[in-house]
C-alpha cells in the first residue's frame, strides 16, 4: 500500500500503545482501570484487546504525535479535530479506548467509551461511544471488530457469532467463545457479509435483547438469508439484556452454556418476532398472525422443521395439525 496509508497505520499503532500504557501503568489511568475491573474485565483481557485510556486533556496525544511524526497527517488521521484557528486538539479525551484493527491486527481506528463518572451537561451531549471518522484507512462499512483474533476460531468452528458491541465480543471471549465479532455500531453491511462468507458457513446473530437489538436482528436475518448461502441462527437475549449484561447477571460460564449454545432457527425467531404486532387474545389477530407465520414456514426448506413447527403451532393455538398443513400446502403451491 502507499506510504500515506502506511504512515496512518503507524500513527494508530503508536496511539494504541500510548493509550494502553496510560491505562495500565499510570496514575492517570487508574479510574478507568477501576471502571473496567468493576465491569469484570480482568487484566488478561485488557491486554489481549489492548484497551487503553485517553486522558481528560485535549493535547496529550497531539504532543506525543508531534514529537514522533514530525511532518503532519494530523488532519488525515482522524485522531484530532481542528479548531477554528487551524490548530489541532485530541479527538478522544476522558474515554476508555478500544482499538479497531484490520484483518492483520494493525490498528486503523478507535472507539472511545465515555467514563461513567458524574457527567457535566456538555458530557451528556457526547455519544456513549465516540468513533474515529472515516479515513484513508478506516471504513466503517468494511471493518469487523475483532476479525483478526476471531478468524482462526471462525475457520475452526466454521461459524461466527455476530454481536452488537465491543463489550459483548469481550464477554463472549471471556466465556471461551472466541469466534466472536461485532459491527461498528452500524447495521450489518454487504461488504462485511462477504468477508464472513469467505471464512465460514454459519452465522449466529446475538444482538441485544432491547427493541433496537431485536429489530436489528430481523434486518440482519433478512440481509443474510436473501444475499448469502450462509446458514443463519439467532440467540435471543432475555429481559432486554445484552450479552455482556447477561454475563454480569448470570456469570461467565452461563453466558457460554445457557445462552450462546442455545440457538434458535430463523423461523423460530420470526415466529416470536411477528407476535409483537398482534394481540393474540383476539381471534382475527390470531388468523392474520398464523397466515404470516405459515408464509414464513413455507419458505423453510427443511421438512423436519416444518413438521416440528406445525406441531408447535397446533398445540399453541389449539388447531388441528391437518388444517395447518393444508394451509401450508396452499402457500407452498402459490
Ligand atoms: P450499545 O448501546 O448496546 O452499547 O451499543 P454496549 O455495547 O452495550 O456498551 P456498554 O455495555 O454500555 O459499554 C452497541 C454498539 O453500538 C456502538 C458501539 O459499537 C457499541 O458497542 N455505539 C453505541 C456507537 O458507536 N456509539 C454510541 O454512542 C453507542
Ligand atoms: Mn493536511
Ligand atoms: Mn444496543
Ligand atoms: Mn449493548
Ligand atoms: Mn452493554
Amino acid at each position: 500500500k502507499n506510504s500515506m496509508h502506511q504512515k496512518l497505520i503507524e500513527m494508530h499503532e503508536h496511539a494504541k500503545s500510548f493509550f494502553h500504557h496510560i491505562l495500565v501503568n499510570t496514575e492517570v489511568g487508574k479510574d478507568a482501570m477501576a471502571y473496567l475491573e468493576k465491569r469484570g474485565i480482568s487484566r488478561e483481557y485488557i491486554d489481549e484487546f489492548e484497551l487503553g485510556f485517553a486522558p481528560d486533556n485535549r493535547d496529550i496525544l497531539l504532543k506525543v504525535m508531534q514529537k514522533e511524526f514530525k511532518d503532519g497527517l494530523f488532519d488525515e488521521s482522524g485522531l484530532f479535530v481542528e479548531r477554528d484557528d487551524g490548530t489541532f486538539m485530541d479527538r478522544f479525551f476522558n474515554r476508555v479506548m478500544f482499538p479497531i484493527k484490520d484483518s492483520k491486527g494493525k490498528t486503523i481506528g478507535f472507539s472511545g467509551r465515555q467514563m461513567p463518572s458524574i457527567q457535566s451537561d456538555t458530557d451528556k451531549k457526547q455519544p456513549k461511544y465516540l468513533n474515529s471518522p472515516e479515513t484513508e484507512i478506516f471504513n466503517k462499512r468494511e471493518v469487523i471488530y475483532n476479525f483478526h483474533l476471531a478468524r482462526p476460531h471462525i475457520r475452526k468452528t466454521n461459524e461466527v457469532y455476530l454481536f452488537e458491541g465491543f463489550m459483548d465480543v469481550i464477554a463472549s471471549y471471556m466465556s471461551g467463545v472466541k469466534n466472536a465479532v461485532a459491527t461498528m455500531g452500524t447495521s450489518l453491511t454487504e461488504q462485511q457479509i462477504h468477508r464472513l462468507e469467505r471464512v465460514c458457513e454459519d452465522v449466529t446473530i446475538c444482538y441485544d435483547g432491547d427493541s433496537a437489538g431485536i429489530n436489528a436482528t430481523n434486518r440482519a436475518v433478512e440481509l443474510l438469508t436473501q444475499n448469502t448461502a450462509l446458514g443463519v441462527q439467532v440467540v435471543s437475549l432475555p429481559n432486554k439484556l445484552d450479552p455482556d449484561d447477561y454475563r454480569m447477571v448470570y456469570g461467565t460460564e452461563s453466558l457460554e452454556k445457557e445462552l450462546l449454545h442455545h440457538k434458535q432457527t430463523v423461523f423460530q425467531f420470526k415466529r416470536v418476532y411477528l407476535m409483537q404486532d398482534f394481540n393474540l387474545e383476539n381471534e382475527s389477530d390470531i388468523l392474520t398472525y398464523l397466515e404470516l407465520v405459515l408464509k414464513e414456514l413455507a419458505m423453510i426448506p427443511s421438512v423436519i422443521e416444518k413438521d416440528f413447527a406445525l406441531t408447535q403451532l397446533s398445540e399453541e393455538f389449539n388447531l388441528s395439525k391437518e388444517t395447518l398443513q393444508l394451509q401450508l400446502n396452499q402457500l407452498i403451491q402459490d
